[in-house]
């Protein structure tokens, strides 16, 4: 089990100094579903919980529509518990630092399904080397769990329709994974 006291108070790497709060993440301890997105942004980090702001209000949509969940049946957290500095993307040092956090949640949550959004979450979770339009609904094992990667909501919200309709087609496999367990 994390110790959730120790991950509150967290400096394993510089994103410490800079934070409000550590993001920890949200849900049932033993959901079924875990949503993995890369850092917390502005919002998060005042609000201490994952995707509070316009890119949480999208996925939870989309989630709603194409799957059937609510946001309070998902564990909800970031690779990176700590906001980056203008929301850069955290760097290798800072996902390495903050990697034994998210293992440990893995281990502790025991999802069945692994939903990581946008390029970072999904190189570090699945170890993928290409970007998102080659890889996004490739299904992965993750020790005893299956993942799959999308688009971030926040590309959806700039990209436009057509990275909203990937999702969607996403999410739906995403569906299938959870229906087969
Ligand atoms: N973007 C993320 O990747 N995570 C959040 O929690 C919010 C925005
Ligand atoms: Fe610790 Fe992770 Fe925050 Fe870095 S980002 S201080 S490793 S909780």
């Amino acid at each position: 089990m994390i110790d959730l006291a120790q991950l509150r108070s967290c400096t394993k790497c510089g994103l410490s100094v800079t934070r409000q709060r550590v993001v920890v993440g949200s849900g049932p301890s033993h959901a079924a579903l875990m949503i993995v997105g890369e850092a917390p942004g502005a919002n998060e980090d005042e609000g201490g919980e994952p995707f509070i702001g316009r890119s949480g209000r999208l996925l939870f949509q989309l989630l709603d529509e194409e799957v059937g969940l609510t946001r309070e049946q998902c564990f909800v957290t970031n690779v990176v518990k700590c906001r980056p500095p203008g929301n850069r993307t955290p760097t290798r040092e800072e996902l390495g630092a903050c990697r034994p956090w998210f293992l440990g949640q893995i281990q502790d949550v025991a999802p069945r399904v692994v939903l990581a959004l946008g390029n970072t979450a999904a190189k570090s979770i699945f170890g993928f080397t290409e970007g998102m339009a080659a890889v996004h609904g490739r299904v992965c094992q993750l020790g005893d769990a299956r993942g799959l990667a999308t688009y971030h909501p926040a590309a959806a919200l700039r990209g436009g329709p057509s990275v909203v309709d990937v999702m969607r087609r996403d999410l739906l496999v995403l569906k299938r994974l959870l229906g087969e367990l």
